[in-house]
C-alpha cells in the first residue's frame, strides 16, 4: 500500500525524464521522448514520481499545464481533443467554436496559453500512457500534430509518451515520425543502477518484501497517523512484528519460495499482489503471517497453465493421459500413436471391471483432445491411429493432476502412480 509515486532504482533514467519536463518548464525547451519497458517495469510510476516531485517546486506548480492522456481512455482523437480542452481548462474560451482542421483546434489551444512572446507562454507536459493504441488513430492525427508542434518550438511542451512495445517507433507513420525527437528511453526490471551494483537483483527483491511488510517505525508513525487518522500502532507490536517480518526472509522455505516466483515473473506488479493476498488472510483470529499464508498465496499466481487444462478433463481422458505417461515412461520420451495408448488402456479397462467399457470410436475422439504435438506431417499416408505424437506432460504434473481432480476412482489413481 506505499504510494504509487514512490520510485526506487533506474536513477539515470528517472532523470532523464525529469531534466526533459523541466527544461521545458523553466526555459521553455520544447520536448519529446518515448520511455518504453515491459508490463509492470514501473513507466507509469516513474513518470508519476517526476510529476509529483516538480509540483512540489512553486514555479512548477503555478506555471505548467500537465495533460494525461491514456491510449485505453481516449481511444480516438476526437476524444482526446476534448479532454485534453478540458484538462487545460478551455472549455469555456472555445465554446461552440468550429474549427476546420485538428491542426487549427489544437493551435488555437496552445494560443490561449500565450501572453505575448513565446517564452511567456504556459509550458504544457503532455503524458500519453499506452502511447502505442494512440498509433493506430486514423492518420495519428494528434502525435502528428504534437510533435509538430514540440519540433518547431513554437509554444514550450514536452510530449512523454509511455508504451510497453519495443517496436513503438515503427508504428509511427513516416512524416510523424520525422518530427519525434527519437528520443528513448528504456526501463527494464532488475536493471538496478550501478550504485547498487553490489546487491542482486534477487537480495533487492528480498530486501523490498522486507520493506513492503514492515510496519513504519516510531519517526515515521505520526505520518502515517496523519494519513488515516483512525489508524495508530501499538509501538511495541509494531517492533514485534518488523523483527517477525526480518525473520522471514531467513527462513529456507521462504526464500525459495520467493526466487520460484521471482524466476516465473519478475514484475513487481504480480509481486505486489502476491503480497497482498498473503497480507489479506490477516484476521484478529490469525494475526501472524505463517510462511504458509504465503505459500497458499503463491498458489494463484505460480499457477501451471497446462494443470488447468488438465482439471476439465472427463476421467476417460484422465486414463488416456495416464496411459502416455506410462508409456512415455517406458519408451524414455519417444514418440507415441494411438493404437499404442489404446492397447495400453484397454489392458487397464480389463483389469480392472468396476471401469466403463468403452467404444474404440469413443476413446479416438477423447485421444484428440489431448496434449500431444504431432510429429512430421499430419497429411501423410499414415492413418490417424499410427500419427506419432510427443507427449508434452512431464510425469510429474500428470502425478499433480490426479492428485488434484476430484471424484477419480481409485483404481485410476492407483493406476497413476503404479510404478512400471
Ligand atoms: N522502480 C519502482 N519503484 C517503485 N515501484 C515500482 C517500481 N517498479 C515497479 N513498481 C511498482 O510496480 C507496479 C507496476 O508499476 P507501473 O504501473 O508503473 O508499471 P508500468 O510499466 O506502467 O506497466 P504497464 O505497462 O502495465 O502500464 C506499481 O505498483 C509500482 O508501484
Ligand atoms: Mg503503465
Amino acid at each position: 500500500m506505499c504510494p504509487e509515486t514512490k520510485f526506487r532504482h533506474h536513477v539515470n533514467e528517472r532523470l532523464h525524464v525529469m531534466n526533459l519536463v523541466k527544461r521545458t518548464v523553466e526555459i521553455g525547451e520544447s520536448n519529446s521522448v518515448l520511455l518504453v519497458g515491459p508490463r509492470g517495469s514501473g513507466k507509469t510510476t516513474l513518470v508519476n514520481s517526476v510529476l509529483k516531485e516538480l509540483s512540489a517546486l512553486k514555479s512548477f506548480k503555478d506555471n505548467a499545464i500537465i495533460v494525461n492522456l491514456h491510449g485505453l481512455v481516449h481511444t480516438d482523437d476526437r476524444l482526446a481533443l476534448k479532454d485534453l480542452t478540458r484538462q487545460m481548462q478551455l472549455e469555456n474560451v472555445v465554446e461552440d467554436k468550429v474549427f476546420g482542421t485538428f491542426a487549427e483546434n489544437l493551435s488555437f489551444l496552445l494560443d490561449c496559453l500565450k501572453s505575448g512572446d513565446k517564452h511567456r507562454s504556459k509550458p504544457v507536459i503532455f503524458i500519453l500512457d499506452e502511447f502505442d493504441l494512440f498509433c493506430e488513430h486514423h492518420n495519428q492525427t494528434l502525435l502528428y500534430n504534437l510533435f509538430d508542434v514540440a519540433q518547431s518550438a513554437q509554444v514550450p511542451i514536452c510530449v512523454v509518451g509511455i508504451s510497453c512495445r519495443l517496436d513503438v517507433m515503427e508504428l509511427l507513420e513516416k512524416r510523424v515520425k520525422s518530427r519525434f525527437s527519437h528520443r528513448q528511453i528504456f526501463l527494464f526490471p532488475g536493471d538496478t543502477s550501478s550504485s547498487e551494483q553490489s546487491m542482486s537483483a534477487f537480495d533487492d527483491r528480498l530486501e523490498l518484501f522486507r520493506d513492503l511488510l514492515s510496519l513504519p517505525d516510531d519517526e515515521n508513525v505520526n505520518k502515517v497517523e496523519q494519513q488515516y487518522d483512525d489508524c495508530t500502532i501499538d509501538p511495541q507490536f509494531g517492533s514485534m512484528w518488523n523483527d517477525y517480518i526480518k525473520s522471514l526472509i531467513t527462513n529456507v522455505t521462504m526464500v525459495n519460495l520467493l526466487k520460484r516466483m521471482y524466476h516465473i515473473d519478475v514484475s513487481e506488479r504480480s509481486f505486489r499482489n502476491f503480497l497482498a493476498v498473503a497480507v489479506s488472510t490477516l484476521s484478529e483470529k490469525h494475526q501472524k503471517l505463517e510462511v504458509n499464508d504465503f505459500v497458499e498465496a503463491s498458489k494463484i499466481f505460480s499457477q501451471d497453465d497446462k494443470l488447468l487444462i488438465l482439471e476439465g478433463l472427463s476421467i476417460l481422458e484422465m486414463c488416456l493421459i495416464i496411459a502416455m505417461k506410462q508409456e512415455t515412461e517406458i519408451y524414455d520420451g519417444e514418440p507415441l500413436n494411438f493404437e499404442a495408448i489404446y492397447n495400453r488402456y484397454m489392458k487397464f479397462a480389463n483389469q480392472n471391471s468396476s471401469v466403463q467399457s468403452v467404444q474404440k470410436p469413443v476413446i479416438m475422439k477423447a485421444f484428440e483432445h489431448k496434449i500431444l504435438l504431432p510429429i512430421g506431417n499430419t497429411n501423410t499416408k499414415f492413418e490417424k491411429e499410427y500419427q506419432y505424437y510427443k507427449f508434452t506432460l512431464t510425469s510429474q504434473q500428470v502425478i499433480e493432476a490426479v492428485k488434484n481432480y476430484s471424484g477419480l476412482p481409485t483404481e485410476v489413481s492407483q493406476w497413476a502412480s503404479s510404478s512400471i
